[in-house]
């Protein structure tokens, strides 16, 4: 069929056709929106699980929500770099000087007007943009330069003026393990004040299964603050409509052979579901796809997982970095311990620290525990097992990754 007609949507952070299976994360947003709205207080949200299995697309949606909401939101990606702190902090005030002049078109109650002084005023201090909110800009205030100092004022001016009008203040950080452990603690800490004084602000992330350790490692009492929510696989049936029904409002079916093939070789993973259902679609002569097309699609998809989703990420590895993966891929889709994968390097312990830490920058593995290790992305223990004897070639530093 037509590709340029072709409803499937493989790729980082792009809506799917159809966002099945996550009611209940939808719904607990909801009720945390409704009680904003009656004026009661609730958690933060974090989203964790492995990519490609949709965190993303879910924090995006609600993003969204919280706008229609007229809440003040900010949404920023954490990145594992040496400018990470600087930049992050910017683009948080940035953002928030594009927001707020959202309501500079309203009639602005006192302290909503003192609040964008405020915004002015941490945004002055962090030089991100020149936009202006035309209102005084409160010196003194959320600009000491001390990051937890300056949140802190920053959500309270910002949430209690919101919270006249019953909205609230919304932060939305992706990639949330890979936040500079002061602006992480910062944050941290807002929420913390804000959930004891009721003021409307909260952090809604998304992250790798380590998040949660990583916030509670940063803060002991992030345990208590948010709402944690695992993002998986769908459950076959979910993963069932995620294929069929995009097909269907196109006028398009798939044979239940040709559905079964599909789905057993996504796995449930929402990534492959959209690469495997935009092959099938791409390879089908006609409007009926059958299971000849659908074993020609879950051929095409595989190259193509493995010549774009698993290449970039073994790229990036050094040639050590690789026999680490290797070491790691003998125990399938893991977590794999340390010293087993030491003692499979013929390395000690000790010398492992490095390699571990490389590939954490990189995006390729994470520590679910500690001594323990583990893949970021499903099915990457497969890909390596083919690719075992590739162990030369340089390292890339692709930086598209999710
Ligand atoms: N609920 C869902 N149903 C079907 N496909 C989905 C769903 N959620 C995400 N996807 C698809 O999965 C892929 C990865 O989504 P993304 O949000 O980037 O994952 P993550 O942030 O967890 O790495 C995208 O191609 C997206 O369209
Ligand atoms: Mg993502």
């Amino acid at each position: 069929m037509l590709p340029e007609q072709n409803p499937y949507s493989p790729g980082s952070g792009r809506r799917p056709p159809e966002l099945v299976g996550r009611t209940n994360e939808l719904e607990a947003f909801d009720t945390l929106r409704a009680r904003v709205t009656n004026g009661l207080g609730d958690r933060g949200v974090v989203l964790t699980g492995l990519r490609g299995v949709g965190k993303t697309v879910l924090l995006n949606e609600m993003h969204r929500m919280a706008d229609d909401f007229e809440w003040l939101t900010v949404r920023i990606e954490a990145r594992r770099d040496e400018a990470g702190a600087r930049t992050v902090r910017r683009a948080l005030a940035r953002e928030l000087v594009v927001s707020a002049r959202k309501l500079t078109r309203t009639r602005l109650s006192g302290r909503m007007r003192d609040a964008l002084g405020t915004i002015s005023s941490f945004n002055a201090k962090v030089g991100a943009t020149g936009i202006e909110l035309g209102v005084t800009v409160s010196e003194g205030r959320a600009d000491s330069g001390d990051v937890e100092v300056d949140l802190l004022e920053l959500v309270e001016d910002v949430a209690v003026a919101l919270g006249e009008r019953r909205r609230a203040f919304g932060v939305f950080v992706d990639e949330m393990q890979d936040l500079d452990p002061e602006t992480m603690g910062a944050l941290i800490a807002a929420q913390h004040a804000a959930n004891q004084r009721d003021w409307p602000f909260y952090i809604i992330a998304a992250g790798l299964p380590n998040l949660p350790r990583v916030l509670t490692e940063t803060r002991s009492y992030a345990e208590r603050l948010f709402n944690y929510r695992p993002i998986g696989k769908l459950t076959r049936d979910e993963a069932g409509q995620a294929i069929r029904e995009p097909a269907e409002k196109l006028g398009a079916e798939y044979a239940p052979d040709a559905l079964d093939a599909l789905l057993d070789a996504a796995g449930g993973y929402p990534y492959f579901i959209q690469e495997y259902g935009q092959a099938a679609w791409n390879l089908s002569p006609d409007r009926l796809i059958r299971y000849d097309d659908a074993a020609a699609a879950v051929q095409f998809g595989t190259e193509q997982l493995d010549a774009g989703f698993f290449r970039s990420r073994w790229e990036r590895a050094t040639r050590s970095e690789r026999r680490m993966l290797q070491a790691m891929a003998a125990d399938g889709e893991g977590p794999s311990s340390t010293g087993a994968v030491a003692a499979r390097m013929g390395i000690q312990p000790s010398s492992l620290g490095p390699y571990r830490a490389a590939l954490i920058n990189k995006g390729l593995v994470y520590s679910p525990e500690h001594g323990q290790i583990a893949f970021t992305v499903p099915g990457m223990a497969g890909y390596v097992d083919r690719h075992h004897d590739d162990l030369d070639g340089s390292p890339t530093g692709i930086d598209d990754l999710f």
